[in-house]
C-alpha cells in the first residue's frame, strides 16, 4: 500500500525527500507492489547526449501491471465494485463490476485475444465507446503484454487510420456503434473505412452495443461475444520487464502528424497510483468519477490505472453532460454517492451557463472533492463549482499535466494544500519544475513568469515518441538542454505556487482537447478550392480557445462563397473529426508573410483577438495591405 501525505508539513519534507534522494524516494513507493524480480537500479536517465533521451525506471525490474490491480488486492477487493458504469441513457440498467468479475472478464478476454495469435509486443488498437469493454479490453492487452493504442471514438476514420498505421496494429478493437446523447454513431463503418487503408490490420473485434446492422467481413471480423464464448476465465499473466511499453497515445504538437507518446509499465504503474491516491486523498469507500473519455490520457491514468491500481471504485460515464438534461452530471453524482469528482473546466463553463437551478435540484452532500484538469481554470468559474457544487466545502485540485507526463505533476493535494482559484499550486513530490527565459536561461526566486521545463526525470514521464525517438528528442529536450520543454507558459506567484498560463507553441486548447494549428491547417489544405490556411486559437467563452482559420481560396463564384465555410468543416470532420472544427472562418485573399514567406502568427493570432490595434512591427511584412484587408474582414467574422 502506498501510503497518503496527510499534512502540508509531511507534503514538504516528502518533496525534499524526492529531490534530495529520488531513488530512495521513490524505491520505497515501488516496495509497495508487487514485482516477479526487484529492480537493479530505480532510475537510469540522460536528456542529452547520442541516442537521447534515456531514460530508465526500476531498471530491469519485471512485472505485470495486471497483477498489480487484481491478484495483489484480490484478498481485500474481491467483492469490493471496481467499476460502476453509468449509462448514457438513465433510464437503462447500470452494471457493477467487482474487482472479482472484472479480473474474469480481462483474464478471459484475454485468452480470446491469445486464441486470435494477439502476441507479445504487438499494438492493439482500440476505438471502443465509453462502455465496460473498453476498460477489459486494455487491462486484456496490458495482462498478456500487448500494447494498446486507445483512439478517441470521436476521430475520423482518417485520423483511426493514421493511427493504426503509425503504430502498424494488427487488431482493432471496436463496437457496431456508441451513443451520445440522442445521437448513435456508428464506430464499426468508421472502422470499416480507416482498415481498408490499414495493410498491417488481420482482424476486427467488434462488440455489440448497439444492436445496429454492421457490414460483417468474413475472415476479418470477430464478433466479441464469439471470441470469449466458452474460452476460460484462468490466465497466467506475461511477466513484462519493467521498461517494456504498456501504451502508446496520439497526441497532438504543433508541427506535423500527432505523435505516438509511449509510455511503459512499470514508472506508469508507480506513477499513476501514487498520484491518484494523493492528490484525490482516496479513502477506502469513496467513489471516484472522472467524466474524461478514456481516448484521452486523463481517462487511462484516472479512469482505469490510478484507480484500479489503488482498489477504488471508479465511474465509467458513457454520455455527455447535457443530456437527458443539463442537470446529468449532478443527477449521477447524487445516484452513486460521488466522493470525488474530476472535469473539465469547459465542461464547468458550459453548465454554469446554464443556470445554479441544475445544481441546485440535486443533493450533492457525498461529494468530499472537486477536481478539474485539461486547460486553465478561469476565477469565475473556479467560484461557481467551489460555491455551487462543491457548496463551499471541497477543496478544488487544479491539476496541472499532460499526455507526456502521463500523470498528475503540479496540484493542491486535496484538502492539504491552500488552494487559490486558477493556481495549479505545488509541484508533487518527484517534480521539479523549472522556469526559463527563451534563452533558457533559469528564471530564479518567485514572482517570475516564463517557459515551463523540467528539470529530472519522474517515473510517469513518456519514453519515446513510437517509431521516431529522434522527433521526442526534437520536440521536448532540443529546445534547452537537459531539460523537459512543456510547450506551456507558467507564472511562480511570490508565494511560489504556479499558475499555468498556456501553450506557447502552435498548440490550441480547445474544450481541454489538445489540437495541432498544422493539423487543422493540413486538413483544410485538403478541400480543392483551398490553396492556403493559417489556423490560430482566439478566446471562447466556453471553449477556452476556438480555432480561427484563415483561408486563401481560389476564385469562387457568389454560390460557392456561399457554402464553401460549411465545406471546409465537413473537409476538417473527415480528415480529423468534429474536435477540431474551425469555430470562424474567414476567407482571405492573402496571408500577412514575412519577405522570407513565414506566416507571421502573432498578428493573426492579435486579429482573431479583436486587439488590432497594437499589432507591434509590421515592417518585416512582404505586403502590409493585406492586414487591413483582414482586419476588416474580422469584424464580419466574429459577428457570424
Ligand atoms: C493544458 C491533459 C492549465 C496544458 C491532462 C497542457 C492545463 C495540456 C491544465 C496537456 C491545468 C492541462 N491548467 N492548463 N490544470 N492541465 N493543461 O496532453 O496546456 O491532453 O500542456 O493532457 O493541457 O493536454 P493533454
Amino acid at each position: 500500500m502506498i501510503n497518503k501525505i496527510t499534512s502540508l508539513a509531511e507534503y514538504f519534507q516528502k518533496y525534499q525527500e524526492s529531490v534530495a534522494d529520488p531513488e530512495g524516494f521513490w524505491g520505497k513507493i515501488a516496495e509497495s507492489h508487487h514485482w516477479h524480480k526487484k529492480w537493479d537500479r530505480v532510475v537510469d536517465w540522460r536528456f542529452s547526449g547520442p541516442g537521447a533521451p534515456d531514460v530508465k525506471w526500476f531498471v530491469n525490474g519485471k512485472l505485470n501491471i495486471t497483477e498489480n490491480i487484481f491478484e495483489r488486492n484480490m484478498f481485500l477487493r474481491k467483492n469490493q465494485v471496481a467499476i460502476i458504469w453509468e449509462p448514457n441513457d438513465p433510464k437503462e440498467p447500470v452494471i457493477k463490476l467487482t474487482y472479482g468479475e472484472l479480473f474474469d472478464k480481462v483474464k478471459q478476454f484475454a485468452n480470446g485475444l491469445l486464441k486470435l495469435g494477439v502476441k507479445r509486443g504487438d499494438r492493439v488498437a482500440i476505438y471502443l465507446p465509453m462502455v465496460p469493454e473498453l476498460a477489459i479490453a486494455m487491462l486484456a492487452c496490458a495482462r498478456i503484454g500487448a500494447i494498446h493504442s486507445i483512439v478517441f471514438a470521436g476521430f475520423s476514420a482518417t485520423a483511426l487510420a493514421d493511427r493504426v498505421n503509425d503504430a502498424t496494429s494488427n487488431v482493432v478493437i471496436t463496437s457496431d456503434g456508441g451513443y451520445r446523447g440522442t445521437k448513435s454513431i456508428p464506430l464499426k463503418g468508421i472502422v470499416d473505412e480507416a482498415v481498408a487503408k490499414c495493410p498491417s490490420v488481420k482482424n476486427v473485434i467488434v462488440l455489440k452495443h448497439t444492436n445496429e446492422e454492421i457490414n460483417f467481413v468474413n475472415g476479418r471480423d470477430v464478433w466479441w461475444h464469439d471470441l470469449i464464448n466458452g474460452v476460460s476465465t484462468e490466465n497466467i499473466a506475461e511477466v513484462m520487464d519493467a521498461e517494456d511499453i504498456l501504451f502508446i497515445l496520439y497526441t497532438s504538437g504543433s508541427t506535423g502528424k500527432p505523435k505516438g507518446v509511449v509510455h511503459t509499465t512499470a514508472g506508469y504503474m508507480v506513477y499513476a497510483e501514487y498520484t491518484f491516491k494523493n492528490v484525490f486523498q482516496y479513502s477506502d469507500g469513496d467513489i471516484f468519477w472522472c467524466t474524461a473519455d478514456i481516448g484521452w490520457v486523463t481517462g487511462h491514468s484516472y479512469i482505469v490505472y490510478g484507480p484500479l491500481l489503488t482498489g477504488a471504485t471508479t465511474i465509467m460515464f458513457e454520455g455527455v453532460p447535457t443530456w437527458p438534461d443539463a442537470g446529468r452530471f449532478w443527477e449521477t453524482i447524487d445516484k452513486h454517492k460521488v466522493t470525488q469528482f474530476y472535469t473539465a473546466p469547459t465542461a464547468i463553463r458550459a453548465l454554469m451557463a446554464q443556470g445554479d437551478n441544475w445544481v441546485s435540484n440535486h443533493n450533492l452532500s457525498s461529494l468530499k472533492v472537486l477536481g478539474t484538469v485539461g486547460e486553465p481554470i478561469n476565477e469565475e468559474a473556479w467560484r461557481w463549482y467551489h460555491a455551487l457544487v462543491g457548496k463551499g466545502k471541497c477543496p478544488i485540485v487544479d491539476t496541472w499535466w499532460q499526455t507526456e507526463t502521463g500523470g498528475i505533476m503540479i496540484t493542491p493535494l486535496a484538502g492539504i494544500t491552500p488552494t487559490k482559484p486558477s493556481l495549479a499550486t505545488l509541484p508533487l513530490p518527484g517534480v521539479q519544475p523549472i522556469l526559463v527565459d527563451p534563452e533558457g536561461k533559469e528564471l530564479k526566486g518567485n514572482g517570475v513568469e516564463g517557459i515551463l521545463c523540467i528539470k529530472f526525470p519522474w517515473p510517469g514521464m513518456l519514453r519515446t515518441t513510437y517509431g521516431d525517438h529522434p522527433r521526442c528528442f526534437q520536440t521536448y529536450f532540443s529546445a534547452f538542454p537537459n531539460l523537459y520543454l512543456t510547450g506551456d507558459g507558467a507564472k511562480r506567484d511570490e508565494e511560489g505556487y504556479y499558475r499555468i498560463i498556456g501553450r506557447i507553441d502552435d498548440v490550441i486548447n480547445v474544450s481541454g482537447h489538445r489540437i495541432g494549428t498544422a493539423e487543422v491547417e493540413d486538413a483544410i489544405n485538403q478541400h480543392p478550392k483551398v490553396i492556403e490556411s493559417a489556423v490560430v486559437g482566439y478566446p471562447h467563452d466556453i471553449k477556452g480557445s476556438g480555432i480561427y482559420a484563415y483561408v486563401i481560396c481560389e476564385d469562387l463564384t457568389d454560390a460557392e462563397l456561399k457554402t464553401i465555410e460549411n465545406e471546409i468543416r465537413e473537409t476538417v470532420n473527415k480528415f480529423i473529426g468534429a474536435i477540431a472544427k474551425p469555430d470562424k472562418i474567414q476567407i482571405v485573399s492573402g496571408l500577412p508573410k514575412t519577405r522570407s514567406g513565414k506566416i507571421m502568427r502573432r498578428i493573426l493570432r492579435k486579429i482573431g483577438e479583436g486587439d488590432a490595434t497594437n499589432l507591434g512591427d509590421t515592417s518585416t511584412l512582404l505586403d502590409p495591405g493585406v492586414v487591413d484587408e483582414i482586419i476588416d474582414g474580422a469584424k464580419v467574422a466574429v459577428k457570424r
